[in-house]
């Protein structure tokens, strides 16, 4: 393999990231949001806050993984359904108890910072240092919300 197809490849690694770290992050925005509208019970309050907080983080994430893919060249296909093909993080009903909601989307946000380190990762093999310190923000911010929603799950 010569260096440039070998240049080619890994620049699809890092595109192949961007999209699926987009992908489960327009998954998780919803699913937030869905559970901000359903939730119920004694902690209502502060999960109805706290999950609005997320998709609201994350709608702006959208923006920025979409608008970094197209600095690599790519073109979007900004479809739900293509999203849910490349997603580890999958839908859920939003009538669920509530402690199943936040141990749903802290698993959902360790998936997500595991994403962005595996993208920051690939990034830096081939230098993308823009990229990879975007990844890296990402993948802290989510590491802070799955602290977040699993302190509610604790005694
Ligand atoms: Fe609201």
């Amino acid at each position: 393999m010569s260096t440039a197809e070998k240049i080619v490849r890994i620049n699809a690694g890092v595109s192949k990231c961007l999209l699926v770290a987009l992908a489960e992050t327009t998954i998780a925005t919803l699913k937030s949001q869905n559970y901000h509208w359903n939730v119920t019970g004694p902690m209502f309050g502060s999960l109805h806050a706290l999950f609005q907080e997320i998709y609201e983080d994350h709608f702006e994430a959208q923006d920025l993984l979409a608008e970094r893919l197209r600095a690599q060249g790519e073109h979007i296909d900004g479809r739900y359904s293509e999203f849910l093909k490349v997603s580890a993080i999958h839908e859920c009903p939003g009538k669920i108890p509530a402690l199943k909601m936040l141990s749903n989307l802290a698993d959902d946000q360790r998936m997500l910072s595991d994403s962005l380190k595996k993208l920051a990762k690939v990034a830096d093999e081939i230098g993308d240092v823009v990229t990879s310190d975007m990844a890296i923000q990402r993948a802290g911010i989510h590491n802070k919300f799955e602290w977040m929603l699993r302190a509610h799950l604790q005694n």
